[in-house]
């Protein structure tokens, strides 16, 4: 239960901050196929609590000096089914503290967080070649408030800084300080420009792929499953769908164990079209 709980945290947190990709995916996974083990272990003085992949490969390893339940001060490691490590966060008194990262799948490092007890103050996140992109300070103003005023440093090229977007506590719209403008230009070229493939991997691709089900469903021949007004209008607001009661949304949301869906309110009506193509064909 209060593993649960801090499940729901960590959810939470990710949501807020849009780091949607492997920690959340971990959430609704069922328990039952994955098997778990908890033990002392005298070489790390520490309780061990351990959750294996179906394959029998380990999945989660918790690492507790207080028990391996209460996860209080100690670590938790999350792997890959390859054995590579994929995420590890380090508690104190129950709450995350210091550095945790999350490593891609091709080992290097994605995304580093840093905390101080349990108020995240920045993230870094890395591209595939490992070279730093995008810079998150969180201005936390109190301790324990998620929705905090945050400044968004962007480094396309992993080098220059290009643009800055400074969120306000509680605004969703930026204010966008250009700092390499000629940059900036090539950049919002690149974007305008990018197939409904590469907008799938931007935006869909850490919770779905096409062919496998993942945090959520395979979006093979969803197209002829849903009518292209449901598609549009859910993936720009699911939740609001959802709350309105629309039986389809309603009844894919408890069948995915009730994880939401990021929306995408601005998405351009061509990236749309774009995406639609994309989910079309495959
Ligand atoms: C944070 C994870 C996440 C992201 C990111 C995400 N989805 Fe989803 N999606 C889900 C989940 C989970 C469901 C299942 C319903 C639910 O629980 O909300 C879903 C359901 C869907 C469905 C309905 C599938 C069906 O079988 O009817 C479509 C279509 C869809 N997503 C498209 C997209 C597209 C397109 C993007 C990117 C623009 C995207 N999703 C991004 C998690 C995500």
């Amino acid at each position: 239960m209060l593993q649960n709980i801090r499940m729901k945290k960590i959810l939470a947190v990710c949501l807020l901050f849009g780091l949607s990709g492997l920690i959340y995916s971990f959430s609704y996974q069922e328990q039952d196929e994955y098997k778990q083990r908890n033990y002392f272990d005298v070489k790390c003085n520490c309780y061990v609590h351990e959750v294996y992949f179906p394959s029998g490969k380990l999945f989660i390893s918790e690492q507790f000096s207080d028990s391996a339940i209460q996860n209080k001060n100690g670590k938790s490691i999350y792997f890959y089914e390859t054995g590579d490590t994929a995420d590890v966060t380090i508690f104190v008194d129950g709450k995350m503290d210091g550095y945790s990262f999350h490593k891609s799948s091709n080992g290097t490092i994605g995304v580093e967080r840093f905390y101080s007890i349990d108020r995240l103050d920045s993230l870094k996140y890395y591209d595939e070649e490992g070279k730093l992109t995008v810079v998150t300070i969180y201005l936390n103003e109190k301790k324990e408030e998620y929705d905090v005023s945050r400044l968004v440093k962007y480094y396309p090229n992993g080098n220059d800084l290009v643009f800055t977007e400074y969120y306000e506590r509680n605004k969703n719209k930026p204010k966008i300080t250009i700092i390499d403008s000629l940059l900036y230009m090539r950049l919002l070229d690149s974007l305008a420009n990018r197939s409904g493939k590469e907008l799938f991997v931007a935006n869909c691709s850490s919770c779905h792929t096409p062919y496998k089900d993942a945090t959520g469903p395979k979006l093979v021949g969803v197209t002829k499953r849903r009518s292209d007004k449901w598609i549009r209008s859910w993936v720009r607001n699911s939740a609001k769908m959802i709350a309105n009661g629309d039986k389809q949304a309603v009844a894919l949301y408890s069948e995915w164990h009730k994880t939401a869906m990021t929306s995408f309110p601005d998405l351009s009506k061509e990236d749309m079209n774009k995406l639609m193509e994309y989910l079309a064909s495959l």
